[in-house]
């Protein structure tokens, strides 16, 4: 099915029944160059040929994304990784047996096959095998690895939808393949394996606990728990805003749900007799607390794997209820809820109350 109303062609493509004519037309359009938004089991990815610097560079155009952020590359099997590292380091094989395909990015040392565009000039790449039917049969199709960030327009929530992704780049890539809600509904955890320890830098689908399960200790990146990055983080893209509505966003963080609800309607009310149109973020347990404000909820607080399904959509609809600031609630950083924290930290930036 097609819709006309897209400035960019968009295909719709049953995850069920993937192997269609849509997936075929967007194997060719990747291996000549062009680019392709497709949905994966975290979120959507904007894909590029990864051995061709012109549509990887491309990618960064249609984003505006800084050229210093590199990139994932995709892949559809373990067995395609070996020809594109310097070594292959022996939990890699224990890794992939139980994580891929999956949310588990790995980042490795490369044997410089992919152009510098896609690792942003550095000796490392980062490397995943996707587990939505969709993604592996783009890539089955398209035959080459698919360089692919989150297909938002950078520093924007990523997309959960295709029409998320239209929303930030339509007329600006090629074709949206679209195959529903992605899962999970945040980006897959990165794990960079290059040093003495393995470091998360990215917290995601994949938790510290499970990792740890199959290597042992594993440490965390200082700034996967909001440290400064600095200059010159391990992880490029920690040095960036990230994932933010367009009103500023303040994250309320307490042990107590009551106090963190009590401090957030508060700080409502007050801002509401400045004349400040305000919405709140909260879950379904807690948003009743809020009545009289613009209450978008974003899953149950005690699962976090709801919350972390629907968080970017609901960031994304403060955007059409057109409030000026946010308050949101914090989840309590455990399992998937550490990813939900990180995110949640860099859209706010520095606007964190601790209660
Ligand atoms: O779930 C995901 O990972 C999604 C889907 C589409 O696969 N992709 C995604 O890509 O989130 P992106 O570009 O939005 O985030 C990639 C992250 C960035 O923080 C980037 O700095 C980091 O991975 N990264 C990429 N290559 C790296 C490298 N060689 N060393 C350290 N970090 C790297
Ligand atoms: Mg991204």
């Amino acid at each position: 099915m097609e819709r006309s109303e897209c400035a960019t062609r968009c295909l719709a493509v049953d995850p069920g029944q993937p192997e269609t004519a849509p997936v075929r037309e967007a194997g060719a359009v990747l291996r000549r160059g062009g680019l392709v938004a497709f949905p994966t089991e975290t979120v959507y990815g904007l894909g590029a040929n990864a051995l061709d610097a012109q549509a990887v560079a491309n990618i960064f155009r249609a984003k505006g994304r800084p050229a210093d952020n590199p990139l994932i590359v995709h892949m559809d099997s373990f067995a395609a990784l070996g020809k594109y590292i310097l070594e292959m380091p022996a939990v890699v094989s224990a890794l992939a047996e139980k994580f891929w395909p999956g949310p588990l990015t790995l980042v490795l040392r490369g044997n410089r096959s992919f152009p510098p565009v896609v690792t942003g000039g550095l000796s490392t790449v980062a490397v995943r095998v996707p587990a939505h039917p969709v993604a592996l049969a783009l890539l089955r199709e398209a035959g080459v690895p698919v360089a692919a960030p989150s297909a938002n327009a950078s520093g924007r929530p990523s997309p959960t939808t295709a029409s998320h992704v239209l929303e930030d780049l339509a007329g600006r890539i090629d074709l949206v393949l679209d195959g529903g809600p992605a899962g999970l509904g945040l980006e897959s955890t990165v794990l960079d394996l290059t040093g003495q320890c393995p470091v998360i830098l990215r917290p995601g689908g994949i938790t510290r606990p499970d990792l740890e399960a199959v290597l042992g200790p594993v440490e965390l990146d200082p700034s996967v728990n909001g440290a400064p990055a600095g200059d010159r983080p391990r992880s490029p893209g920690m040095k960036y805003k990230h994932y933010a509505p367009r009103a500023p966003l303040v994250l309320f963080e307490g042990d107590s749900s009551g106090q963190v609800a009590a401090a957030i309607y508060a700080e409502a009310q007050r801002l509401e007799a400045g004349g400040k149109r305000v919405g709140i973020l909260a879950c379904s347990e807690t948003a009743p607390l809020y009545r009289g404000f613009d209450v978008v909820v974003t899953g149950r607080c005690s699962d976090s794997g709801s919350i972390a399904a629907s968080l970017y959509d609901s960031l994304r609809r403060f955007d059409r209820l057109d409030v000026d600031i946010i308050l949101a609630e914090g989840v309590a950083p455990r399992g998937l809820g550490l990813a939900v924290m990180n995110r949640l930290r860099r859209a706010a930036g520095d606007r964190i109350v601790r209660i």
